[in-house]
């Protein structure tokens, strides 16, 4: 199959995560070590169309693998999806003299890549990165761990001041479909409370718990409210009906944002995007396409892309009842 493979495109597209530039630069280095040449598309699909293609070498991606963010940069194309867009991308690629495209992002992106290739004689494979780990076919997406440690590391801080002026505390994490970064941050940060997509457990409860904690001691208290919470309110709504009915609380909201994406890429993020990518790699010269690279069991596995795409929830309901035991 290598033989007819002579250049690989490379892009990110999407929420950026640290750790995609460690595997752009695998992906890179693997084309080299097999002797293929590599090209970088920058601004993920907006790049394919506008023709933003670079040739990279080895040296060009040293010292990015300690960089948050994408080296390639990144982007959410509403063009792509029409098919005038993935048609210019096409005339691009074929201009290049790419012949395999490795995309490097979550669920929006491997979406594009599908159709591209359902349409289109151009053999592509996904790597999942997303700080949101809501991708089926894998344990773990490039980014998420970072992400956690960030949201663990600003809720430590918090705490302090929470429990220093005796306050609860509501704070605002990603995940507009997915828990995970909440669920697990919450219960790494010791939070009272987690609210994520996908349960409803309804605010009742939420204020039960609150009065139950203070009745056993508790002076502050964290709540982690994932930005798809199925509470019906947006978090400073929340923060407003919880003091309305707990007049006697005194109520902060902070909303971590953007921070949860930015920063150097945690080692854990380095090893997955390095494995990944020259895994990517190894697939595509294998002949596999239309395939996404996953981590199985610490193994780099292949799904078909399709799985990859709003796969079932990866939602832990073991870890729910962890939370739960542990918060009281
Ligand atoms: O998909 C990753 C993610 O960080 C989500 O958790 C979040 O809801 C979204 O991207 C924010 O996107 P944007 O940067 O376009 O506002």
């Amino acid at each position: 199959m290598q033989g007819n493979i002579n250049k690989i495109g490379v892009l990110t597209s999407g929420g950026d995560a640290p750790g995609m530039n460690a595997a752009i630069r695998a992906v890179v280095r693997s084309c080299s070590y097999h002797g293929i040449s590599c090209v970088g598309i920058f601004r993920g699909y907006q790049g394919l169309i506008e023709n933003d293609i670079e040739e990279l070498g080895p040296r060009s991606v040293q010292n990015i693998i300690n960089k948050g963010g994408t080296f390639l940069k990144s982007a959410r194309c509403r063009e792509f999806q029409t098919p005038e867009g993935r048609q210019k991308a096409f005339t691009n690629i074929k201009k290049a003299g790419i012949d395999a495209l490795v995309v490097i992002g979550g669920d929006g992106t491997f979406t594009g890549g599908l159709l591209f290739a359902s349409e289109y004689d151009i053999p592509v494979v996904g790597i999942p990165a997303t700080i949101d780990n809501d991708i089926s076919g894998t344990d773990f997406t490039i980014g998420y761990d970072t992400a956690l440690n960030t949201v663990v590391e600003a809720i430590d801080k918090i705490r302090d001041t929470a429990s220093s002026h005796n306050r609860l505390f509501l704070v605002e994490v990603m995940g507009r479909d997915a828990g995970a970064i909440a669920l697990n941050s919450g219960i790494g940060a010791g939070a009272e409370e987690i609210l994520i997509p996908e349960e409803d457990e309804g605010i009742e409860r939420l204020i039960q718990s609150l009065q139950r904690g203070r009745k056993s001691g508790k002076t502050s208290s964290i709540i982690v409210v994932a930005e798809g919470d199925k509470s019906g309110k947006n978090i400073f709504e929340l923060a407003e009906y919880i003091g309305e009915t707990l007049e006697d609380y005194d109520i902060r909201v902070s909303v971590l944002g953007h921070i949860q994406r930015g920063g150097a890429p945690s080692c854990f993020d380095r090893v997955l995007g390095s494995k990944l990518g020259v895994g990517a790699v190894d697939a595509i010269l294998r002949g596999e396409k239309n395939i996404m690279v996953g981590i199985y069991h610490q193994k780099v596995i292949t799904v078909s892309l399709k799985t990859g795409i709003k796969g079932e929830n990866k939602f832990d309901k073991d870890l729910r009842r962890v939370a739960d035991i542990t918060s009281v």
